[in-house]
């Protein structure tokens, strides 16, 4: 009998992302919808994922697609309506399936009532819930500070004469984090939908929610080049990863607590010593699970992989829990980062390693991204700091279903391109295919499930060289013990193992069952998971 059974499903569970324009879209209109999610639940249940983080699905005027919220309490149109969220969730719960919407703290639209207020006089009472500063003494804006999405950081108002501040788009206006009363409302948000059955929130920017308020120019980045990332100019230190920051984290937390098994997740782009902070110190009084997003950044390197994974795993506050993150909507795939034949390396590792995975919807049939016509251009990003690969488009094109139409995806024209290989990189050939991604995708996850070494087992890295990365899994006693062997580059590569075993799965799908004494050989790009014992 396993003793076990004190994890969460966070912690035990998978996470997969759901980019709701692009998933399923149920009235033609060409954009994903909730009604078109809840048509696909049995899918993520048959796939075995746990819980389901829906991007921003709220009133927007869609500037940076939902990121620039203007009703922090309602559903969009577009994406339905509130009894069919609750649909959502019920539906979602009866299948043992957790829902997770994104929260989007540090900026609303300027749309949303509290800016309109804000910006219509300098004595309006929501004047300072968002950030104002009157010009530079000899005009212009008040200091150095960048947008994450190109140019000033500032936008100056005509009406009022002073200059906001927007981290992204100026249409995103930052909101002060340092009025208690934008605190209060804002953990009224989550209190709305906590009570509404939500089981956790995937926050945005959280690094970013409070600036210095001494407002000092932010240092050149000496690394920067010509070409490289505008915002990257600066180093951002006056802009993000404040000190004051963590006591709001620790409200959220606060507030997540009062509810039963809710789950707090931070999206930190930040060197590891400086993103396990938001653990919250030594009692855990931070986010749950801060996004590791070390596998996005990482070259795709063995022994690079093996050193970054040894030090996030020492980094972690003793009792907090790991997660790992393969994708998500503002990065290139994996498939398009490291070639198909690495990307099913990359699954087993992403399924193995020690902590919560996060998968990216279309990840799991091998999607790559979509070169995007210019005409058909919808990221904001691209459109301002157009052709360095910055854009966002490539990795959100709509989910590919079947080989019908429209990939299956809709009856009407889809927001964005589809795939032109989506005939046959698709649910519904993969799901006949006993060797495709999809089958691999969901093989893993069924051996995850149940197996309490690879789902919070102990991790021990092992020493191999060239190409191989190695460790082992290891439960209690009586639980199994897995050594899991990935090889990383395009050689048959071998090592040599402690302990006979079995093959439990191979990423080529082909090797199940076959015996493991003394040597394991692996071909090129082949991962395996091995059960140790006789
Ligand atoms: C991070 C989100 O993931 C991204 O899509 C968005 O553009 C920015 N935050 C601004 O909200």
């Amino acid at each position: 009998m396993t003793r076990t059974n004190h994890y969460l499903w966070w912690q035990r569970g998978t996470i997969y992302q759901v980019y709701p324009r692009s998933y399923q879209d149920s009235n033609d209109d060409g954009v994903g919808d909730l009604p078109g999610i809840v048509s696909r639940l049995d899918y993520l249940r048959w796939l075995g994922i746990d819980g389901v983080w829906i991007s921003p699905i709220y009133p927007s005027p869609m500037k940076d697609f939902g990121y620039d919220v203007a009703d922090y309490e309602a559903i969009h149109p577009l994406f339905g309506t509130l009894q069919d969220f609750d649909r959502l969730i019920a539906e979602a719960h009866a299948r043992d399936i957790k829902v997770i919407l994104d929260f989007v703290p540090n900026h609303s639209s300027d749309q949303h009532r509290w800016f309109v207020e804000s910006r219509s006089s300098r004595t309006n009472p929501k004047r300072d819930w968002y950030i104002w500063r009157d010009p530079a003494p000899g005009g212009g804006p008040p200091n150095n500070w960048l947008s994450c999405f190109g140019g000033s950081a500032w936008e100056f108002d005509t009406r009022t004469g002073q200059y906001y501040y927007h981290a992204f788009l100026k249409e995103q206006p930052d909101l002060n984090w340092r009025n208690p009363n934008v605190v209060e409302a804002m953990l009224g948000v989550l209190r709305f939908w906590l009570d509404r059955g939500v089981d956790g929130f995937r926050v945005d920017v959280l690094w970013h929610l409070i600036k210095d308020d001494r407002f000092i120019d932010n240092p050149p980045n000496e690394a920067w080049r010509e070409g490289m990332d505008p915002y990257q100019q600066l180093v951002p230190v006056h802009t993000t990863d404040r000190p004051e920051v963590h006591d709001i984290v620790h409200r959220m937390r606060r507030l997540f607590d009062e509810f039963d098994d809710r789950v707090l997740i931070g999206e930190i782009y930040l060197p590891v010593e400086r993103l396990v902070q938001y653990y919250g110190g030594a009692d855990l009084a931070g986010a749950h699970l801060p996004f590791n997003f070390q596998l996005i950044n990482a070259s795709w390197d063995a022994r690079h992989l093996a050193k970054m994974i040894f030090e996030y795993e020492n980094a972690i506050p003793q009792g907090g829990w790991p997660n790992w993150v393969l994708g998500n909507h503002d990065q290139h795939r994996i498939v398009t980062r490291v070639g198909p034949a690495q990307a099913r390396v990359a699954a087993m590792l992403l399924l193995t390693l020690r902590g919560t995975p996060t998968m990216y919807y279309g990840d799991e049939i091998g999607m790559h991204d979509v070169p995007i016509p210019r005409e058909r251009i919808q990221d904001p990003f691209e459109k301002n700091v157009p052709g360095r690969g910055l854009g966002r488009d490539p990795e959100r094109t709509p989910m590919q279903w079947c080989a019908r139409e429209k990939a299956g995806f809709t009856g009407g024209e889809p927001w964005l391109p589809i795939a032109d290989d989506y005939r046959e990189v698709n649910v519904e050939m993969e799901r006949d295919d006993p060797c495709s991604m999809l089958a691999l995708y969901q093989r893993l996850l069924s051996l995850r499930r149940g197996e309490p070494a690879l789902e919070v087992g102990r991790f021990e890295p092992l020493d191999t060289d060239g190409d191989m990365l190695a460790y082992i899994r290891r439960g209690r006693e009586a639980e199994s013990t897995f050594l899991i062997a990935l090889n990383l580059g395009a050689r048959p590569q071998g090592m040599r193992v402690d302990e006979p075993g079995a093959i439990a799965l191979s990423t080529h799908l082909d090797r199940a069952g076959e015996r493991v004494d003394q040597t394991l050989e692996l071909r090129a790009d082949e991962g395996v998971i091995v059960r140790i014992g006789r």
